[in-house]
C-alpha cells in the first residue's frame, strides 16, 4: 500500500494528502478546479490554514506529492469531496457521486477506497458499494472499503489531523484493517475499528449533538428574556452542577458541519429524528429573533442605520459560509435597514464589508454579531463620537458592558431582558 490517490484538495483532501506525501507515501492529489491543481503543483495553497503551506510545500518538494485533475492507477483512493445540503435540506451526494464513478476505471483487485467526506449513515453500503462494483469487483472481497471521518478544526487542522482519535468503518474486518494501517502512520490519537455505518453515524451524531445543545442554550436564552432575567447568570450559575453544561447561546449556528449535518438525519427519518429537526429550527431561527430585536432598537428612527460587526460564523475565523449574520443582514435590508458591515478576517465577502470607522459613521446602533477578539479592545467613547444614536446589540456576550454604559451606550445582550 504505498500508492495514494486523494479525490478533492480542499481543508480535508490537501492536508490528507501532504501529511501522506511526508510520511512516505507516493500521493496523486486530484481535484475539479484547475487553479487548484497548479497552485498546489507549484507547492502553494488555495486556502486558508495555519502551517498548510509549510507542509505543502515540503510534499511537493520531495517529489512525493504530485496534483492533477484525473486520477490514476493508486493502492488507495480517499474520497473528500463536499458534501453540502440542497434547497430543501437534503444531503447533497453528488460531488461524492462524481469522484467515486472517477476512480472506477482505475481500480485493481486489493486496493482500498477510504470515504473521508461526511456522508448519511447508509452511503458506504448503499451509494459507494454499487458504483465501486461496476468495475467488476466486489467490496469486501477483491476491493476493500472504509469511511474514517475528519473531527478536524479549521485554524488548527494539522495538529488535530495528527493528535486526534479516528474512528474506522469497516465494510469488513480486512477493510478496517487495511484503513488503521494507513492511518497509523501518521496518527498519534488512539484508532479505533467498527463497522462502516457506524463510522457514519458517530460522525453525524458529533455535530448533532453540538447543534441540539446550542439549540437548547438558544431557547434558554428566549425564556430569560421573556422572564427579565440574564441567560449569561443563569447558565453560570447552572453550570456550578457537576453535570450540567449549559453551552453558549448566540444568533444562530453557522459554518459547513454543525449546521448542516443533523439535516442528514432528519431527511432519512423524518419521523423518528424529531429533536434534531427542532433543534435546526430553533437556531435556524435565531437570525429572525436578532432582527426582530434589532428592529426594536431602531424604532421610530428615520432611515435607520445599523453598524453590524462580525460576518464570520464563528470567532477569529475568515469562514462564513452558513453564517448566521448573513441572515440577519438580508432579513434587515428587507426591512428597509440601511446595514454597514465590518470583519476583519473575511475576504471575497459577497456583501460589501468597511472599515469600522465608516461603519461606525452616522449609525443608529451596533449589532456584534461575531465572537472577534478584535471587538474587545474596541474604545467605545471614540466609537460614541461617530455614532448617531448609541445602541449596543452584543448578540454574543463579549463586551465589557460597564465600560460601554460609562461611555453613553444603552447596552443590549442576547438573551438578557434586563
Ligand atoms: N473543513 C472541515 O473542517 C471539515 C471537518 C470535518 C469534515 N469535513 C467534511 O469533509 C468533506 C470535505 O470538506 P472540505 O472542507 O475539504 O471541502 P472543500 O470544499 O474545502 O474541498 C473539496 C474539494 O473537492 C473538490 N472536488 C469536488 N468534486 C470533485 C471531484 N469529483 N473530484 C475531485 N475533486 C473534487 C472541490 O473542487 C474542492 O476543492 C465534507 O464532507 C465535509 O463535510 C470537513
Amino acid at each position: 500500500m504505498k500508492t495514494v490517490c486523494v479525490m478533492g484538495l480542499g481543508y480535508i483532501g490537501l492536508p490528507t494528502a501532504s501529511v501522506l506525501a511526508t510520511n512516505g507515501y507516493k500521493v496523486l492529489g486530484v481535484d475539479v478546479g484547475a487553479r487548484v491543481v497548479e497552485t498546489v503543483n507549484l507547492g502553494n495553497i488555495h486556502i486558508e490554514e495555519p502551517g498548510l503551506h509549510t507542509v505543502v510545500k515540503a510534499a511537493i518538494g520531495s517529489g512525493n506529492l504530485r496534483a492533477s485533475l484525473q486520477p490514476e492507477k493508486a493502492d488507495v483512493y480517499f474520497i473528500a469531496v463536499p458534501t453540502p445540503l440542497t434547497h430543501d435540506k437534503k444531503a447533497d451526494m453528488h460531488f461524492v457521486c462524481q469522484a467515486t464513478e472517477q476512480i472506477v476505471p482505475y481500480l485493481e483487485e486489493g486496493n482500498l477506497v477510504i470515504l473521508e467526506s461526511t456522508s448519511p449513515p447508509g452511503t458506504c453500503r448503499d451509494l459507494l458499494k454499487p458504483i465501486l462494483e461496476q468495475s467488476g469487483l466486489r467490496v469486501g472481497e477483491e476491493i476493500h472499503l472504509a469511511h474514517c471521518p475528519e473531527r478536524v478544526l479549521p485554524g488548527k487542522i494539522l495538529k488535530e489531523l495528527i493528535e486526534n482519535d479516528r474512528v474506522i468503518g469497516g465494510y469488513d474486518e480486512t477493510s478496517a484493517q487495511k484503513a488503521r494501517e494507513i492511518y497509523a502512520s501518521f496518527v498519534e490519537g488512539h484508532i479505533f475499528l467498527t463497522d462502516v455505518t457506524t463510522a457514519e453515524m458517530v460522525k453525524v451524531i458529533e455535530n448533532t449533538f453540538r447543534d441540539v445543545n446550542i439549540a437548547l442554550a438558544n431557547e434558554i436564552a428566549l425564556l430569560c428574556e421573556k422572564l427579565g432575567i440574564d441567560f449569561g447568570d443563569v447558565a453560570r450559575l447552572a453550570n456550578r452542577h457537576p453535570r450540567v453544561n449549559v453551552h453558549t447561546a448566540g444568533p444562530g449556528v453557522g459554518g459547513h458541519c454543525i449546521s448542516v449535518d443533523p439535516w442528514f438525519l432528519v431527511e432519512q427519518f423524518p419521523e423518528t429524528a424529531r429533536i434534531i429537526r427542532l433543534a435546526r429550527e430553533c437556531n435556524d431561527g435565531m437570525p429572525a429573533h436578532v432582527t426582530r430585536r434589532i428592529l426594536a432598537m431602531l424604532e421610530g428612527v428615520k432611515d435607520p442605520k445599523a453598524a453590524v460587526l462580525g460576518l464570520a460564523f464563528k470567532g477569529n475565523v475568515d469562514d462564513m459560509r452558513e453564517s448566521p449574520a448573513l441572515e440577519v443582514i438580508r432579513l434587515l435590508h428587507v426591512e428597509g435597514v440601511r446595514v454597514s458591515v465590518h470583519d476583519p478576517y473575511v475576504k471575497n465577502s459577497p456583501i460589501e464589508l468597511e472599515a469600522l470607522d465608516a461603519c461606525f459613521a452616522g449609525a443608529d446602533c451596533i449589532a456584534l454579531l461575531t465572537d472577534h477578539n478584535d471587538y474587545k479592545y474596541l474604545n467605545p467613547r471614540q466609537v460614541a463620537k461617530q455614532m448617531r444614536k448609541t445602541v449596543l446589540f452584543d448578540t454574543r456576550n463579549i463586551l465589557d458592558h460597564k465600560e460601554w454604559c460609562a461611555a453613553g451606550f444603552q447596552v443590549k445582550v442576547l438573551g438578557s431582558g434586563r
